[in-house]
């Protein structure tokens, strides 16, 4: 029997009853105090038949935040209104990672606390703007992480994590994609320094690997996933070698028994997918060893096509997933597919939201 879709899959220590993941999506509608809601946890047990859910990314710290209303889980009230939304998705018979965030320079000193400059690698501010309550404005310039705070970066997604699961979270993925904090020390771009943090390939991913080991230490490694973008150039972000960096980043990785890697295929910025002859994706899985996530455009058809081949494990939708809360079904019955708008992804209430209909309610 040839594999496909709806294979189910055994991922750390759980099986997954598809291989069809709800990729992280940032909605920007938490309440005040950036705390996840009674109507968050309707959007995501509606997608519950998802084999796994990954939450929009959530910061770790305030200093993590970037955006308006978007999630925390550095508050008591944050991880309560948490665990309304995983309480939901488990009664829905789903699973839910949640994405661990700190956005570094894509950021403004609006939502920084005390109104400082952003933290980054490096003192170089990304090209880009951040919507704030004056509307859009460029980001800020950030300030370069001091070698003694960098502990305390690590600390703070450890933090995070620990939060997440006492959230009833199944597990984590680390944001290591799309230009935010992670990246920005991997890919020299960003990067410019010239401590143990900056310079050679091992240099750039000890934070990485510092958080890697830190979140494993205090969840287990077969609970928490990672997500990397090797040829994105979302966020200003860019490397002058992403083969050779992102090779030795499964090579570090690959040996910890982490529950999957998730990788966003091609750039988010060039409209195009990744290309034949382009990046070899493939070896980057060989490299890693354990399950591997594909994202970035796929259809049915392409998924089927890359798990029957075994070159990937599971993919992940997003906007299809915004659109289609039964996406699962929709899959199974080659049923029509319905399309995001994308006016309502930021923001607003449940327009947009949890008002996507399920194939049934079209039926009726
Ligand atoms: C509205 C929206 C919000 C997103 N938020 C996140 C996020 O919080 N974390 C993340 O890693 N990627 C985020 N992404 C990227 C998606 O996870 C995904 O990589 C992208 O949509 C490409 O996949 P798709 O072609 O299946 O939509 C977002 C994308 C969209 C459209």
């Amino acid at each position: 029997m040839t594999t496909n879709l709806f294979t189910p899959l055994e991922l750390g220590p759980y099986t997954l009853r598809n291989r069809i993941v709800m990729a992280p999506l940032t909605r920007s509608r938490a309440a005040d105090g950036n705390v996840p809601h009674e109507l968050n946890a309707l959007y995501y047990a509606q997608r519950a038949s998802a084999g796994l859910i990954v939450s929009e990314a959530t910061q770790v710290v305030p200093e993590g935040q970037g955006y308006v209303s978007t999630p925390g889980v550095h508050s008591d009230a944050q991880v309560a209104g948490w665990r309304k939304v995983t309480d939901a998705v488990h009664a829905a018979g789903g699973l839910i990672f949640l994405q661990l965030w700190h956005v570094g320079r894509i950021s403004h000193v609006e939502f920084q606390p005390g109104g400082g400059a952003p933290v980054a690698p490096s003192a170089i501010a990304a090209k880009g703007q951040a919507y704030t309550s004056k509307g859009f404005e460029d980001l800020s310039t950030p300030r370069a992480l001091s070698l003694d705070e960098i502990p305390g970066v690590v600390a703070g997604y450890r933090t995070g994590a620990k939060h997440a699961m006492d959230a009833g979270f199944d597990g984590v993925e680390i944001h290591g994609a799309n230009g935010y904090l992670i990246e920005q020390f991997l890919k020299d771009k960003a990067n410019h320094r010239d401590d143990a943090y900056g310079g050679t390939i091992e240099n750039r991913m000890r934070l990485l690997l510092e958080v890697v080991d830190a979140i494993v230490a205090e969840v287990g490694a077969d609970r928490v996933g990672l997500r990397i973008s090797p040829e994105n150039t979302a966020n200003d972000s860019a490397d002058s070698d992403p083969f050779a960096l992102y090779m030795a980043v499964a090579k570090a990785l690959s040996g910890k028994g982490l529950a999957y890697l998730h990788v966003v295929e091609g750039d988010m910025m060039a409209k195009k997918d990744a290309q034949p002859g382009g990046f070899d994706y493939a070896a980057l899985k060989a490299a890693f060893g354990g399950p591997y996530m594909a994202n970035l455009n796929f259809d049915k058809a392409r998924a089927e096509a890359a798990i029957a081949a075994g070159r990937v494990d599971l993919v992940a939708f997003g906007k299809l997933f915004i659109a289609n809360p039964d996406l699962v079904t929709r899959f199974l019955l080659d049923a029509p597919l319905a399309k995001p708008d994308s006016k309502t992804f930021y923001g607003g209430d449940r327009h947009g939201y949890t008002d996507y209909p399920v194939l049934d309610d079209l039926a009726a």
